[in-house]
């Protein structure tokens, strides 16, 4: 198959005050290019229902997900990540809860069931049975580095405690569930915040990984879409809009409360009529994520001409809620009748596990999960498998760095990585990958 040379669908743009909440190497990555008559894309997202839809969710996912749903020739997936939920929250309720909010969000936000497929994660018993398998070809080291797991040991760490206290295996395993997600229903593109663009590059290794060890093509190996300047919003003291850091603004907050909270959002302590620095503005930052590009144009030339930071706030909360409004009457009604919500998901997952399962079978068949009645693997089989064709490492200049890439004898590209100070790195680290990719250890 040829392979097309992508940047991961990701620009480089200017970098802003908050190009650093984002900060993460670009590795280049290589897509897959689908025959023509397989064009239709394959969109699909989650959301973890650990709590309320906020804005950034809105803007970073459902908004971007919805809007590329109405596309020609765009399948979309939309599902609640709740097994991802467990890893964070032991409250049921409040998953439950997180649960009817979030469905009812996309269904409010425009969301059509019927042309979509929208899914609860926990009723497709395909997603926890794919994990199994892609942990058994997943590198444990591939693992540690994951940025969540690192975080949560380094906090640890400065905290003097050992390493992994008090981390559950849930957060450890995320990224393999996360690419079990994808995986499953063979996803070309992945709308994701920019801090999950390490999820999918990991999703990218594990599908590989498999398709290499079990020689097929079985899984399309997915791309994060990142919408440019909108996809990570900063929240209400300036640092990303997150759950984790109590600053987020919740989506359907009954109007009033809706202009408190953006009355409350940060700002420094510029007087009116001094001229501001829009890309220095978290202000600016959300209402550009709201405006068309001629709205924003003229928020530009109000801040150059000193607008206060109350009616920039105004201006921003009216540019909101108008977009707002007609879909918090739905949602409110959506909420008052959970029982359709619940109807809509045993549909859809009825229609996604039509996908799954033909998948899971023939996953089952190629690892050797076969019923005793097939005729065994011949001897042939196994010989294939041990004659396969050495891998090749190629090095290569990268923009002012060194980059590798590991080959198979028909020149697809298994891995790749860039950034090397010079050739010598590179190569080693290609070593690294060839040697993980043929020798991973397994438990006896
Ligand atoms: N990890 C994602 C988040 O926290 C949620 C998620 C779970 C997801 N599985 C996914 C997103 C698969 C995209 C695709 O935002």
């Amino acid at each position: 198959m040829k392979r097309g040379l992508v940047r991961n669908g990701v620009k480089r743009r200017k970098p802003s005050k908050y190009a650093n909440l984002a900060a993460h190497p670009l590795h280049l990555t290589f897509a897959a290019e689908f025959p023509e008559h397989m064009k239709q894309r394959r969109v699909l997202t989650g959301i973890t229902t650990t709590g309320t839809p906020h804005l950034g969710n809105y803007v970073g996912a459902i908004r971007p997900a919805i809007a590329a749903s109405r596309n020609a020739g765009v399948e979309s997936f939309y599902f609640l990540a709740d097994y991802h939920a467990l890893v964070k929250c032991d409250d049921p309720a409040r998953v439950q809860r997180s649960t009817l909010e979030i469905a009812a969000s996309w269904l409010a936000c425009g969301l059509d069931p019927e042309k979509v497929y929208f899914y609860r994660q926990s009723d497709i018993p395909e997603i926890p049975e794919l994990t199994w398998l892609l942990t058994c070809v997943t590198a444990k080291g591939l693992l540690n580095r994951a940025h969540a797991y690192k975080a949560a040991n380094d906090a640890n760490r400065e905290k003097g405690e050992d390493a992994d206290a008090g981390i559950n295996a849930g957060l450890y395993m995320y990224p393999v569930l996360m690419a079990a997600d994808i995986l499953i229903f063979n996803a070309n593109q992945v709308p994701v915040g920019r801090d999950q663009i390490q999820h999918i590059e990991m999703a990218r290794d594990i599908g590989q990984r498999f398709n290499h060890i079990y020689g097929g093509e079985y899984f399309t190996l997915p791309e994060a879409a990142i919408e440019d300047n909108v996809a990570t919003l900063p929240g209400l003291d300036g640092r990303k809009m997150s759950k984790s850091y109590n600053n987020t603004i919740p989506l359907w907050l009954p109007e009033k409360e809706m202009r408190k909270a953006i009355l409350g959002i940060v700002t420094n302590s510029q007087a009116p009529s001094e001229p501001k620095n829009p890309d220095e503005s978290n202000i600016f930052a959300i209402y550009q994520a709201f405006a068309s590009a001629d709205e924003s144009a003229t928020m530009r030339r109000a801040f150059a001409d000193g607008i206060g930071w109350g009616d920039a706030k105004q201006k921003l909360f009216e540019r909101i809620n108008a977009e707002l409004a007609p879909m918090r009457e739905k949602y409110e009604a959506l909420i008052d009748k959970p029982g359709d919500i619940e109807d809509a998901l045993f549909v859809g997952a009825r229609k996604a596990r039509e996908l799954a399962q033909p998948l899971i079978a023939r996953l089952r068949a190629a690892v050797g999960l076969r019923s005793l009645r097939d005729a065994h693997a011949s001897a042939s089989e196994t010989k294939a498998r041990l004659e396969k064709p050495a891998l090749q490492p190629v090095v290569f200049r990268d923009a002012d760095a060194f980059a590798f890439k590991v080959l198979d004898a028909k020149k697809n590209v298994l891995a790749t990585k860039g950034g090397f100070a010079d050739p010598k790195a590179a190569m080693a680290a290609a070593r690294d990958a060839m040697h993980s990719m043929t020798s991973l250890h397994r438990a006896t």
